[in-house]
């Protein structure tokens, strides 16, 4: 990891404006903060406190082109970043602080190289026209350029940005606030169509979507060499951008005929599950199979296997929340005392395992497998009306780093958590994991999540959309 690099004043700070996809907003500082101690990078608090999540715009004072370039590397929320040469309230409050960033602008504004200006709007979609007026109003009133303009081929991309905000109802309104500047680099976002899962053989009704899986490995900071775990690993999605990153990844799930691809394929076309089915074939077809370390059948509530090491460096998961079917665990109901030539080929009892008892256990393995300072990233899901965040389980040496919404519907979201482990692990702590107030108390989230208020026929469609992670909210 790259030692911090603290902001001084005898560094040349420069001002550069991300440009964020208008896509999971509530996750966009967190993964930002978590890139930037990733790479070393310290962010200025006070503009991550201002910002606005309706906005897609984020202002940030970076030593150099180099950090903007490392943070976008990484990140699947960055459309791009600009280098921010001015901005105002008003085209004309524009012009007029870029005539006053005169020193960084007028080496660009003499050379001869090509270039381009793109305008794009937010919340508004502009009339070519107008932008065509917008980019000559633009060089006369500020940027005189003395190089050619190429469309195709440009050396330089500068972006004149205008963002329409609450205003984007009313047609005839002026922006809300207008940036310009020269573009410097975009964000990872390719990757989510690179990995999405429709391009898989092996995904299942809950595999997760690529771009919450790579935010999530982003969460966890998952970097080179790094060993990570899906204790509920299901189709293995989540591993798949961990070993993009690679880090060398395994898994458990408690589904035999999952994993071995006996299970009902989830493709409505298909009849059964091709026998070539399976997470390391899927990491093959993305040449990371040098990555793979193992898939095993066991049961996440059951940690004795383990040998007591702190050897993961991120617990990365979603675990189940009982939609489909309730989740299950090994268990006996009544006790049925086997013989010890029974016990050889028996297939273990299952029992019910509830959602407090899922969150609790997945803490108390993440404490006593995760390197100190290393990731847990989880879902969890919440009954929006009484969802306090005292609900959010919690472990004593375990802290709470992120704690972002993902709107499922009206009534039910899921909330992804990330917990660093700070304490090492003591015997004596290996258990402390408890949620404070348990909301599932009262009734199962399955229950909650099925219930349908006062009339059944009125319930929205994503209502009534299973929870798959295939069709996001
Ligand atoms: C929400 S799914 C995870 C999907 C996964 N992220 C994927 O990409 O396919 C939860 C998984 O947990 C597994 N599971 C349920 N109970 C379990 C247990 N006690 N131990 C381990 N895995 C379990 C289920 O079989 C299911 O595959």
């Amino acid at each position: 990891m790259a030692a911090p690099m603290i902001q001084n004043a005898n560094v040349q700070c420069r001002k550069y404006l991300l440009y964020f996809a208008n896509h999971h907003v509530d996750f966009r500082i967190s993964e930002l903060v978590a890139l930037a101690e990733m790479f070393g990078i310290n962010l200025s608090k006070e503009s991550l406190k201002h910002h606005n999540k309706e906005c897609p715009f984020l202002k940030l004072t970076l030593p150099s082109e180099t950090e903007a370039k490392q943070l976008a590397s990484r990140s699947v929320l960055i459309r791009s970043v600009i280098e921010l040469w001015g901005h105002g309230n008003t085209h004309e409050d524009l012009y007029e602080d870029l005539r006053k960033s005169k020193d960084a602008i007028v080496p660009y504004l003499s050379r001869p190289s090509s270039f381009k200006i793109v305008v794009d709007g937010f919340n508004r979609s502009l009339p070519h026209k107008y932008k065509i007026q917008m980019i000559e109003k633009l060089i006369d009133g500020a940027l005189p350029f003395e190089g050619k303009i190429d469309l195709k081929n440009p050396d330089e991309i500068y972006y004149l940005l205008e963002d329409y905000g609450k205003q984007s109802k009313n047609a005839t309104a002026d922006p809300e606030h207008v940036y310009f500047g020269r573009w410097i680099t975009d964000g990872n976002r390719g990757e989510i169509q690179n990995q999405h899962i429709t391009k898989r053989s092996f995904i299942g009704n809950t595999s997760m979507e690529s771009s919450l899986s790579l935010l999530m490995a982003n969460l966890s900071k998952v970097q080179k060499n790094m060993l990570v775990i899906d204790p509920f690993v299901g189709t293995g999605s989540i591993l798949v951008p961990c070993a993009y990153h690679h880090a060398y990844v395994m898994g458990t799930d408690i589904n035999y005929l999952l994993l071995h691809a006996k299970a009902k394929p989830s493709r409505s076309n298909q009849k059964a599950r091709a026998a070539n089915e399976s997470i390391r074939n899927n990491l093959a077809d993305y040449g990371l199979e040098s990555y793979y370390c193992d898939i095993m059948v066991a049961d996440a509530s059951k940690h004795a296997m383990w040998r007591p090491m702190e050897i993961f460096d991120a617990v990365i998961t979603d675990p189940p929340y009982g939609i489909r079917e309730g989740a299950r665990k090994v268990g006996k109901e009544d006790s049925v005392s086997l013989t010890e030539e029974q016990k050889v080929d028996h297939i273990p009892q299952k029992i019910d395992y509830d959602l407090s008892n899922i969150f609790n256990d997945l803490l108390n393995f993440a404490f006593k497998f995760l390197r100190l300072g290393g990731r847990l990233t989880y879902w969890f899901p919440v009954h929006r009306a009484d969802y306090k965040e005292e609900n959010i389980p919690h472990h004593p040496c375990m802290r709470l780093v992120t704690n972002c919404e993902q709107v499922m519907n009206t009534r039910i979201s899921r909330r992804l958590i990330t917990m660093e482990k700070c304490q090492p692990y003591r015997e004596d702590q290996c258990l402390a994991s408890h949620t404070n107030v348990d909301h599932y108390l009262n009734a199962s989230f399955r229950e909650m999540y099925f219930k349908v208020t006062e009339n059944p026929q009125k319930s929205s469609k994503s209502d009534r959309n299973s929870q798959t992670n295939t069709k996001p909210p």
